[in-house]
């Protein structure tokens, strides 16, 4: 989908499809109360051709709620789509984000290959350059389906995006951040990619192959390693999971260093846990779902998406990018419940740690214990993971929030921040000794599982020990990175949570 930015007049621009917001303005309460719906633009001939509708009360401007009318008098474009935000008082740059998604999803099984989108007014506190930078990624985000092996729908994407921005807006600043929106859209799109890529296409060498393009493309410097190197490093964990399958595991790491970055300012370490496909291993899943098993990479995935967006965004810091790719698989090399594995040494005169493995299908931290300790190794000085860990952080969130834990508030607080921008929705989760205290073993160092009850803190807790004192964010998408039903601004399939959070922290440096 190509993106543009246009100050033409709305009344005159010739389009298949102009869509507008509108926000219902009705605050009082009770069954007198009826929605007062609005549009969100000064255009006068856009509000003419509404006028009839929006008074006649079948449109309410509900979230995401639609009209659609063809042949609206005063315009040049053949049809009016009006979107609704829902209520004004909570309409916001992420409602906005959303709208455009369901534009866009509205245009596609029309066949229509061409729209504008009318850029909103909100609030004096949200600048036109926030809203225009979410319509972007929105409209971008919305755009994209699982669709790579469907021969029939293949083509129906959305070809051009225009955002019709008022002939009086500041154009510099909306041009700087619409172009924003189009790198991290494509990038979470770039993501989302290869999170739908099926086991057998996508191995962990391919997954190296695909990074290393992509990082070509964009500029940033790349190495692919195996077996060799996981042995040189010592990295017994990852090893650990890799060893039962036919395919090799990849260790993927990325480098991003700016000219302006300073030498001694921070490196930023980005660990993502890329398995491409998760049996379970000798501890094997059940066959009910086991096909989803093949976006447990959808972490790796994110933290390739966002190195692909922080080479073109060029922030001013430091960020190096592992990804630890293995395939979880019951052959007979493969590891087996009791065996003892040694973890990767955290500093070369330190040992590694000795994990007992309870359970081969909790393998996702025994990779990612020697991503982290590598990306210290390397000389990382803030660590963030993001991973497909747990079905326990499902079972407590749902498909609404994914899970944060960190071991570093103020590390924790830039976080935050950067989810305002991003509106992906994380909730910190828990660490303590406590959950510690379940995964020491009678045998080993630590163990790989520590029992039912509280099953993403314990997982949480085992990544702790290997990041330690280093200000570190977990991330634990299980429940998110695959979206189960379609909604009206995002297809079902992978979603490409935390590209857009994770960048927006990277950039918080
Ligand atoms: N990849 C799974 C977690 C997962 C579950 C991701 C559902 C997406 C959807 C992970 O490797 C796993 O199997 N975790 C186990 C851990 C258990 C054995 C301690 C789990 O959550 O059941
Ligand atoms: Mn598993
Ligand atoms: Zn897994």
């Amino acid at each position: 989908m190509r993106t543009e930015l246009s100050f033409a007049g709305l009344a005159g621009v010739e389009t298949e499809l102009l869509a507008v917001l509108a926000a219902d303005t009705q605050t009082a309460k009770g069954p007198e109360a009826k929605p007062a719906p609005v549009l969100l633009t000064d255009d006068e001939a856009v509000k003419a051709a509404a006028a009839a509708v929006l008074a006649s009360g079948e449109f309410k401007a509900g979230a995401n709620e639609m009209l659609l009318l063809h042949a609206p008098a005063g315009l040049k474009a053949k049809r009016l789509l009006v979107v609704g935000l829902g209520k004004q008082a909570k309409a916001t740059v992420h409602s906005v984000r959303n709208a455009a998604g369901t534009a866009v999803r509205q245009a596609k099984p029309r066949g229509i290959r061409e729209l504008v989108f009318a850029l909103p007014q909100l609030g004096s506190e949200t600048p036109p350059r926030t809203v225009a930078r979410a319509a972007v990624e929105g409209a971008l985000v919305g755009d994209f389906d699982a669709d790579t092996y469907r021969s029939e729908r293949k083509d129906q994407s959305v070809q051009r995006f225009t955002l019709a921005a008022p002939e009086t807006a500041d154009r510099n600043a909306l041009e700087a951040a619409f172009a924003e929106g189009a790198i991290v859209g494509e990038s979470q799109n770039f993501a989302r990619e290869l999170v739908n890529e099926p086991g057998n296409k996508l191995t962990p060498t391919v997954l190296g192959r695909r990074a290393a393009e992509m990082a070509q493309q964009v500029g940033l410097a790349c190495e692919v390693h195996s077996t060799e190197k996981l042995h040189e490093l010592k990295m017994g964990a990852f090893w650990s999971v890799s060893q039962g399958s036919e395919e090799p595991p990849a260790l993927i790491v990325l480098r991003y260093e700016p000219a302006g970055a300073q030498k001694d300012g921070p490196m930023l370490g980005l660990v993502g846990k890329g398995i491409t496909f998760d049996t379970g291993g000798i501890s094997i899943k059940p066959a009910d779902n086991m096909e989803k098993m093949k976006y447990d990479m959808a972490g790796g995935a994110a933290m390739l998406g966002a190195m692909r967006a922080i080479a073109l965004l060029k922030p001013d810091v430091r960020v190096l990018a592992i990804v630890c790719a293995a395939e979880n698989m019951p052959d007979g090399k493969a590891q087996k419940p009791g065996d003892v594995q040694t973890a990767m040494p955290i500093a070369p005169d330190r040992p590694g740690k000795t994990i007992e493995i309870i359970n081969t299908d909790a393998e996702g931290r025994l990779v990612l214990a020697d991503g982290l300790s590598y990306a210290r190794q390397l000389g990382a000085t803030q660590l963030i993971d993001a991973a497909t860990l747990t079905g326990a952080i499902g079972v407590a969130l749902g498909q609404v929030n994914a899970g944060a834990f960190a071991n570093d508030d103020a590390t924790y607080a830039r976080f935050e921040t950067a989810l305002k921008v991003s509106g992906e929705k994380f909730w910190r989760m828990p660490l303590g000794e406590e959950y510690t205290e379940q995964i020491k073993s009678d045998i080993g160092d630590i163990k790989n599982t520590g029992g039912r009850y509280g099953g993403a803190s314990t997982a949480a807790e085992f990544l702790h020990a290997f990041a330690e004192d280093v200000p570190w964010i977990h991330l634990d998408i299980a429940g998110m990175a695959w979206i189960d039903e379609t909604r009206p601004y995002i297809a079902k399939g992978p979603s490409g949570i935390g590209v857009r959070s994770i960048v927006e922290w990277v950039r918080s440096y």
